[in-house]
């Protein structure tokens, strides 16, 4: 054949490869979700998510240590809360000496330089596994909104970097950034999830921190899977009131979405990489069914190509290791 144009030259050798690829990862772009239980030297697996534990803080501390070695310096912790203290009013939320302020001050004291992410939602500490305070059957927000603020104010107090709202309440960045300012943290970041659906894909995490809705399901919060319109609006709406990062969640099912945000807003795009999306892989490799360390970098690339600016995900660790190893 005669032809001027052969694509495949440039697919040739590895090399060729490299220098031609458009999209590039590395450790400091990923985030690792981490889960922290009570106690001294405890791990607890998760067996919907093969490979990821609950550690108490002091083991916590020692993976984030290696996490460090290998490149990944940022950290989204959620707490796993013990039964007894769950209630309707989610009062451990904003306790001040709970698990979550305590492990973030411990942390920071020892990794001054890591980046500490916390969750902002009553879902790990309410007795009816919702991301807001539960009333008549209904997730009520205005009044979901004044707690969260104030667990936002007690995790910058603690020493978190960057607070995380994930509830999906309307208003919450600019309640949580006035109250920042308020109490003089200017410098404690918001990455809002802005854009976060309804999924499935959340079944492992719930498993994680035992905190499935008691009843019903998130969808008078979370978004319809059918909806693109309402994730620019959720964005913008995010941004205005004071967001410095949007984040589209979950990720493989949304690449349209994290696309599509990421052209239309200019703050940093963050992706979740979620449980469901995590352990599908995995059941997937222990069943002999793939590659699973493949189809981890493969996803995990299309995530970055889609547009996410960092991603936060469970195999960061591997990831990083697998990065390492291609050096
Ligand atoms: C709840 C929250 C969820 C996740 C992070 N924060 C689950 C939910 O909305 O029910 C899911 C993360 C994952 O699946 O990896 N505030």
């Amino acid at each position: 054949m005669k032809l001027t144009q052969r694509p495949r030259r440039l697919r040739r050798s590895q090399v060729i490869r490299d220098l031609v690829a458009e999209t590039h990862l590395t450790p400091a772009e990923l985030i690792w979700p981490v889960f922290v239980m009570e106690g001294k030297n405890q791990a607890e697996k998760i067996t919907t998510m093969p490979g990821v534990k609950r550690f108490s803080s002091d083991l916590l501390a020692q993976e984030i240590s290696k996490a460090m070695k290998m490149g990944v310096k940022s950290f989204a912790l959620f707490p796993a809360i013990n039964d007894s203290l769950k209630n309707s009013q989610a009062s451990e939320a904003v306790n001040a000496n709970g698990l979550l302020p305590n492990t973030v001050k411990m942390l920071k004291d020892r990794f001054p330089e890591a980046c500490l992410i916390t969750d902002i939602a009553l879902d790990p500490f309410s007795s009816d596994g919702h991301d807001g305070i539960v009333k008549n059957g209904e997730i009520i927000n205005d009044e979901t909104v004044e707690i969260l603020s104030k667990m936002a104010v007690i995790h910058a107090q603690a020493g978190a970097d960057i607070v995380a709202p994930s509830d999906m309440m309307d208003g919450r960045v600019g309640a949580i950034r006035q109250a920042l300012d308020q109490e003089g943290w200017h410098q404690t970041a918001i990455l809002a999830y802005a854009a976060k659906y309804a999924s499935a894909f959340y079944g492992p995490f719930r498993e994680a921190l035992n905190s499935a809705p008691k009843f019903g399901d998130k969808k008078t919060y979370q978004m319809d899977f059918r909806n693109t319109d309402e994730a620019l609006r959720e964005a913008k709406l995010d941004i205005r009131e004071g967001a410095d990062i949007v984040m589209v969640k979950p990720a493989l099912a949304y690449l349209d979405i994290i696309q599509k945000i990421k052209h239309e807003v200019s703050v940093p795009v963050a992706a979740y990489n979620v449980s469901g999306e995590y352990a599908m892989i995995k059941a997937a490799e222990a069943a002999g069914m793939m590659d699973g360390t493949k189809a981890m970098v493969e996803s995990l690339y299309a995530i970055k190509r889609a547009g996410a600016d960092m991603i936060l995900t469970y195999f960061a660790v591997e990831m990083a290791e697998w990065l390492e190893s291609q050096q």
